[in-house]
């Protein structure tokens, strides 16, 4: 049997802390005055179809924007061309942490979707997480109606894992039964690791 100790010594706890760059892109940290940004494509309802939670409005823009300014769990995607921020993309270790895995989740802008920046900033993501932090392996969840979300993370060279039945609610109907959905589960593999 593996004692505990060697387990937690195999514990990959990352301190995140630099920017990236793309083509179009810059990828870095929040800061607290992105918060208008953030309010203008977390205010709009058809961002929460497939998500939970509901429009924000400027104080929570705000509180948000502070709060992940403070950590280092959520990057923003800024466009170069005019350093506005289009959307976020969050990179959480999961549980248990000696299996090095990292879990990916992500919102952008209405106005900016379709043009291939979630994948862009994505493929990014993955690969410095892989070549300069030695992850394992990054997952990802949606509800397999969502195909912009899993679309995104095929072209980010993730795959389809498995389909977990009804295994999550977001919402209840009028006598507070909850509307279950099911789960696409993505992974990929650190393709470096010897
Ligand atoms: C998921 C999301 C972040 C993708 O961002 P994006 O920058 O538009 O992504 P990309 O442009 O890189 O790729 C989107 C892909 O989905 C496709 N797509 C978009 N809407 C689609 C739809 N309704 N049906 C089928 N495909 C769709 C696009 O055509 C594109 O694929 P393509 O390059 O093969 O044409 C964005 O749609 C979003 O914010 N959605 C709301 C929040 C959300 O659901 N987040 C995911 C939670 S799991």
């Amino acid at each position: 049997m593996q004692n505990t100790n060697s387990i937690m010594d195999m514990c990959f706890i990352l301190e995140k802390k630099y920017n990236m760059e793309t083509k179009r892109l810059y990828i870095r940290y929040f800061q607290e005055n992105d918060w208008k940004d953030l309010l203008e494509y977390l205010s709009c309802k058809e961002i929460y179809i497939y998500e939970p939670g509901d429009i924000i409005d400027e104080d929570k823009a705000k509180e948000v924007c502070k709060r992940r300014a403070a950590n280092t769990d959520v990057y923003a995607i800024v466009l170069k061309e005019n350093n506005k921020l289009i959307g976020h993309i969050s990179f959480n270790q999961t549980e248990p942490l000696f299996a090095n895995t990292w879990e990916v989740g992500f919102i952008f802008n209405p106005k900016y979707q379709n043009c291939g920046f979630c994948t862009e900033a994505l493929k990014e993501i993955i690969e410095r997480a892989f070549v300069e932090d030695k992850v394992h392996r990054i997952i990802g969840h949606c509800n397999p109606e969502n195909a912009a979300s899993w679309k995104v993370m095929e072209k980010a060279g993730m795959e389809r894992e498995g389909r977990l039945r009804k295994n999550i609610f977001f919402k209840q109907d009028s006598n507070g039964k909850p509307l279950w959905i099911d789960t696409y589960e993505y992974g990929i593999l650190n393709k470096y690791e010897t």
